[in-house]
């Protein structure tokens, strides 16, 4: 558990008059509002919870704003991001080294979706750019009901 009190303790110095940013342990809007609050910072920084999930930046600036949470991605949306980071993945790293470096994501990309198991089995085994993204298709086409927006 990150211990925040020492944030608010620099934050509430009487000589301190520069921006003051908070982290750790940030991971919904509701917290972050709650944190932004109690400690008073001017800013707040994430890092796990962006891990296969970039969304949260956009999900907390919306909460700040308006007080209303965003729809959670969509399987489409999942897919397309997983896309684009395993393209650029490939790109400055080469095919394999890229394939495999992206391996590690795949199960927060996918956080929540039942029976996830074969699929995520399959992407960690492949070893082809191509049957990934054939296998990434597959994701979407099967799953498209799930986090599907109102
Ligand atoms: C993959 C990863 C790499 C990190 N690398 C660094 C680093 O190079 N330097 C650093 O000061 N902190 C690093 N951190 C710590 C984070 O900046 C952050 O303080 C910590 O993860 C707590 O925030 P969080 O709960 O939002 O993840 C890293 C964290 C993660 C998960």
């Amino acid at each position: 558990m990150a211990d925040w009190d020492p944030i608010a303790e620099v934050k509430n110095h009487p000589d301190i008059h520069i921006p003051i940013f908070g982290n750790g342990d940030i991971d919904s809007p509701e917290k972050a509002l709650a944190y932004k609050e109690k400690y008073g910072v001017d800013g707040i920084m994430i890092g796990r919870a962006a891990i296969g999930y970039p969304w949260i930046f956009n999900e907390i600036k919306h909460y700040l704003k308006t007080g209303e949470k965003l729809p959670v991605p969509t399987i489409a949306d999942r897919v397309e991001v997983s896309k684009k980071h395993l393209a650029f993945s490939v790109e400055w790293k080469g095919e394999r080294k890229g394939l495999f470096e992206m391996r590690r994501h795949y199960t927060n990309y996918f956080k929540g979706v039942p029976d996830f198991k074969p699929f995520r089995t399959k992407l960690v085994e492949i070893e082809r750019y191509d049957e990934v993204l054939e296998v990434l298709n597959q994701i979407e086409d099967k799953f498209s009901g799930i986090f599907r927006k109102e």
